[in-house]
């Protein structure tokens, strides 16, 4: 099976690269990446020289080249990972979320069509059904309601493939998944950015109270599932996955501080996000039903292992956080957190 994956340089596609050629061995793999600042090419670098693998520098938003790859490569299936994906950096510029997430889509379904793909799928988010009050779940049936810049981008995008799927009777189904976690995560998102600030002595920045629910995830469930929508996905469907793991960011950061070894002291509580999401929460019952998919990495053993991962490939973290993460770091925390 050839697949095009696009973004897979990031932290979901690489582990979906990872996997899929570790778990089958008839799938060859060609990965479409912009390289933006979260396409890092050293999270592939145990599979680089792979005759299975092949890695094209490019944007899903360039027709000529999307068309390009499309026609000198017959794909049995498209997944798109590529996107702009953390919902901070939304808020502050929301420009490029319009032009990857939904102009980028667009420009992908169209080629996608054009060269008669017989499967795609549209790697989406739960947070485009917007948030939960204390009680419920989000099914397929929830109407969406996103209320960030990144999350609406990300609903633009779904509507796009319904309506190609619709329109078109093109073959796509749309994943929409909760919060991942797992390595090689860019460390700016609350899991990784708390374990390397933590591995620093640094503090550690809690928005609001630190009451806002997230299900928790580990990125390789993730990918079992994208790939069980990709062979078994009924076109024109939708499959909610989630980790069946509900905890508040504050249960999140004092885990991390126990499991770390240091202070509650390092706890800095900041300004919450605007507009920020209070609880998300999956069911993701028809892809157990459907799939026969549910999640099977433990929280606790996972975040274990990923903490782990971390501490023991701080080199990655370095060079990260050396480049230009270092820019957005400064501008979100510069100055306002301490220093080790
Ligand atoms: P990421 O930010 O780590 O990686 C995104 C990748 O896409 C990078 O390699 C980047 O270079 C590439 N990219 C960005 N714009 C591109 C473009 N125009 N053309 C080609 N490549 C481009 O993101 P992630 O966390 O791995 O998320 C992957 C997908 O999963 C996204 O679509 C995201 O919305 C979705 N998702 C993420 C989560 C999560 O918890 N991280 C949860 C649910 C769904
Ligand atoms: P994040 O990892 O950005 O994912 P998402 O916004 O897509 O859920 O954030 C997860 C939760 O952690 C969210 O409720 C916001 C919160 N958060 C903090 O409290 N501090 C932080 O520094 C970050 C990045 C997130």
């Amino acid at each position: 099976m050839l697949i095009l994956v696009t973004g897979g340089c990031g932290f979901i596609g690489s582990e979906f690269i990872r996997w899929q050629l570790a778990a089958n061995a008839d799938a060859r793999i060609v990965n479409l990446d912009k390289l933006t600042y979260a396409g890092n090419p050293e999270n592939l670098a145990a599979i680089a020289g792979n005759s299975r693998y092949e890695f094209q520098l490019g944007d899903i938003a360039d027709r000529s080249c999307v068309e390009g790859l499309l026609a000198c490569n017959t794909f049995d299936g498209v997944v798109n990972f590529a996107a702009e994906s953390h919902v901070d950096r939304s808020l502050l510029d929301s420009g490029p979320f319009v032009q990857t997430n939904v102009i980028g889509t667009q420009v992908l379904l169209d080629a996608c069509r054009q060269a008669g793909i017989r499967r795609y799928v549209q790697v989406s988010t739960d947070e485009v059904y917007g948030s939960l009050g204390s009680t419920g779940k989000f099914t397929e049936e929830t109407p969406l309601a996103p209320n960030s810049p990144y999350s609406a981008s990300k609903a633009a995008a779904d509507m796009l493939v319904r309506a190609y799927h619709h329109s078109f009777g093109f073959p796509a189904v749309i994943t929409r998944c909760s919060n991942n976690y797992g390595p090689y995560q860019f460390p700016e998102k609350l899991l990784p950015l708390f374990i390397t600030n933590l591995f620093a002595d640094l503090q550690v920045p809690v928005y609001g109270a630190g009451t806002n629910v997230r299900d928790w995830i580990h990125v390789t469930d993730h990918c079992r599932g994208i790939d069980a929508a990709l062979r078994r996905g009924k076109p024109g469907e939708v499959y909610n996955f989630g980790g069946l793991t509900e905890k508040t960011n504050l249960e999140i950061t004092h885990l991390l501080l126990d499991l770390i070894g240091k202070p509650h002291s390092l706890i800095r509580y900041v300004a919450d996000r605007p507009g920020h999401d209070l609880r998300y929460a999956i069911d993701c019952t028809k892809a157990k039903r459907e799939l026969s998919w549910q999640p099977e990495v433990v929280f606790e053993q996972g975040l274990r292992d990923t903490i782990e991962w971390y501490r023991t490939h701080g080199d990655w973290v370095a060079r990260i956080k050396s480049g230009a993460y270092r820019d957005y770091y400064q501008q979100q925390y510069g100055g306002r957190l301490n220093q080790a």
